[in-house]
């Protein structure tokens, strides 16, 4: 194949710039896919920012772009199941060839599923990463998520049922798909904070309770409690993670809960409260998140399609790839809310 276009982030904090990149032959148990819509994440504003997110990248320049959907155009020797010609979606890597701003990529078959013929490519690019760090959090093993069962058999369906949960920023988009997860796993009720404006979206997908993310931690506190009676919160989900959410998360935790958090803890523990919490690494290939990875791909496919988990709302940016560093602002700068922006490849010009 002929090289392709690539966005790349040419040099720490430095500049984009769109590039040839060479298109590579997938191998052994790869996919080669042409990408037609990559949904933006605020992990690739701060590395833009501040030159690098916890260990990524590992060298410039770098292609970035994680929430990927498109075609597969070759398959990599032993692959089975998958043919030329699929519609797929999936976490890119970290990686110039496994990223997703660019025409063609790399992917490990392992984290791949089919789209169903209800989700646009638009729609299935919000959900890989989104998915990978909700149920990594949720459902990879402690001391790296809460150890809840997956809830996808009889086993893990419904397990919760009845328990109180509190999701820390329900209109972002680890929010929405944690919404999702907590309604399949039984949680009742589930509560979630976010803007007044994006109640109605939240319902929609299963929160029971939105409190205004402007609340203080007392306004927050009573109405939690309100909510949920006599019930202890055992497990807050923060998908924010900013300081003064962490924090509240941790302090309307019940004794024995478990906070899990999205970004390294910021938040000042009580002596001798007996609260636990999680940082999670949302990757599907960490060791540590490759079996929960495998179990779930099995069956993502079925969940997309029985409407079980549903995309976010979607914003598709004008220019292809010269369209991500606009996208990237808008995200740094807060101002988008309950969407997730998509880039499509090959609209670049
Ligand atoms: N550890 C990992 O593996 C991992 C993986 C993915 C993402 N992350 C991190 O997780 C965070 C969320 O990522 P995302 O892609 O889901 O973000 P996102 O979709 O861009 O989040 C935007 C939303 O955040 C909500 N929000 C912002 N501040 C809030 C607050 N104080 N309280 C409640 N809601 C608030 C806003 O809600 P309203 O519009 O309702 O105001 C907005 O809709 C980011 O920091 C990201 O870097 C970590």
């Amino acid at each position: 194949m002929p090289n392709h276009k690539a966005l790349f982030l040419q040099s720490k904090c430095g500049a984009w710039e769109v590039a040839e990149q060479e298109t590579r032959k997938p191998g052994p148990g790869e996919l080669l896919v042409r990408i037609e819509a990559c949904g933006l994440n605020p992990i690739e504003w701060k590395i833009h920012t501040y030159g690098s997110a916890g260990p990524v990248p590992k060298s410039y320049p770098t292609v970035l772009g994680s929430d990927i959907a498109g075609v597969v155009e070759e398959v990599g020797e032993g692959v089975s199941g998958f043919a030329k010609g699929d519609r797929v979606v999936y976490q890119g890597a970290f990686e110039n060839d496994k990223a997703g701003y660019q025409h063609y990529g790399i992917a490990n078959v392992e984290f791949v599923a089919k789209i169903p013929s209800n989700l646009s490519f638009d729609e299935a690019a919000t959900l890989p990463v989104a998915i990978a760090t909700v149920a990594t959090g949720f459902y990879g093993s402690k001391p790296h998520g809460a150890g809840l069962t997956l809830p996808v058999d009889e086993a893990g369906k419904g397990k919760y049922s009845g328990k109180p949960l509190l999701i820390i920023g329900g209109a972002s988009s680890l929010g929405q798909s944690a919404i999702q997860f907590a309604c399949l796993s039984g949680f009742f009720p589930i509560l979630t904070t976010a803007s007044p404006s994006n109640a109605g979206l939240l319902k929609s997908l299963g929160a029971t309770h939105v409190f205004d993310r402007n609340l203080s931690t007392a306004d927050l506190t009573a109405q939690v409690a309100e909510a949920i009676g006599d019930a202890p919160l055992e497990l807050v989900f923060d998908t924010i993670s900013a300081p003064p959410t962490q924090q509240a998360g941790y302090d309307l935790l019940s004794e024995g809960g478990h906070l899990i958090i999205v970004v390294p803890e910021m938040l000042k523990p009580v002596e001798g409260r007996n609260v636990t919490y999680s940082m999670v690494h949302g990757i599907w290939g960490t060791p540590f998140n490759v079996e929960i990875g495998r179990e779930l791909h099995k069956h993502m496919t079925a969940l997309l399609a029985d409407g079980s988990i549903k995309p976010n709302r979607v914003e598709v940016l004008p220019g292809g790839l010269r369209g991500v560093f606009g996208g990237l602002e808008r995200l740094k700068a807060g101002s988008v809310s309950g969407t997730k922006l998509i880039a499509h490849p090959h609209e670049t010009d």
